[in-house]
């Protein structure tokens, strides 16, 4: 089977599997991931394989809506790639990425697997929670999880650790502060980082414009 063949077959299981997942983490989501993958990964010297599968199943069953087991995703992964013809090697690469790619893994000290693949596809991930796209999956969360918009009263919690930032409740807004204005220091790739740089322009843009109306100003 041709690299371009498993990475169909990929999509068409991938597609299926997401089927009704919540609007942030759904089938888009993953395609905008597979995207941007592709182009990070013109400038990076990785195996394209491996960034195209991991980049297809790293939401594959998002500990979120799986009871907080992080084990869902990879386990789904691995079982999902040992029905196609691909080497052990590149399976547990798949793996592994799918395993360690998530924001909240990533503040775990010492997590302990690092890859220039990984980097290509959790600088993809995080492109989608920057900009425009951005802005709407957090409100889309934040609706999916009944939270309020803005509470002037709550402040934002920085420095969060993974328990605090998973038990973290607060309004959306917040969650700029806790986690997306972190991203763009975070970036691995040249191309990752330029284009995280205009998303978080645009977040900050967006910012001044939302305390603009919510103080009536505008
Ligand atoms: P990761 O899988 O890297 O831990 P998340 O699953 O937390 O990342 O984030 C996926 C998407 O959901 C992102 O767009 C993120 O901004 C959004 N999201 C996660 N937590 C919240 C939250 N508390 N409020 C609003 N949006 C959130
Ligand atoms: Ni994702």
């Amino acid at each position: 089977m041709t690299d371009s063949e498993l990475v169909e077959r990929t999509v068409a299981f991938v597609r299926d599997t997401l089927k009704g997942a919540e609007g942030g983490h759904d089938w888009f989501h993953t395609q905008r991931v597979f995207r941007n993958t592709l182009q990070i990964a013109r400038e990076e010297p990785v195996d394209l394989l491996v960034v195209s599968l991991a980049a297809l199943l790293h939401d594959i069953a998002d500990a979120k809506f799986h009871n907080g087991d992080e084990t869902a995703g990879p386990k789904k992964a691995d079982a999902f790639l040992k029905t196609l013809p691909v080497a052990d090697s590149v399976r547990k690469h798949v793996v592994q990425i799918v395993r360690h790619i998530s924001f909240k893994n990533s503040l775990e000290k010492g997590q302990g697997f690092e890859s220039a693949e990984l980097h290509v596809v959790r600088d993809a991930d995080r492109l989608d929670a920057l900009g425009a796209i951005g802005i709407a999956r957090a409100f889309n969360y934040g609706g999916f999880k009944n939270r309020p918009l803005y509470d002037p009263d709550i402040p934002p919690r920085t420095d969060l650790t993974k328990e605090a930032y998973k038990k973290s409740d607060g309004p959306t807004l917040n969650h700029f502060y806790e986690k997306l204005l972190l991203l763009k220091d975070r970036m691995h790739t040249a191309t990752g980082k330029e284009l995280a740089e205009q998303r978080h322009a645009f977040l900050l843009q967006y910012l001044e414009q939302f305390y603009d109306e919510w103080n009536g100003r505008r």
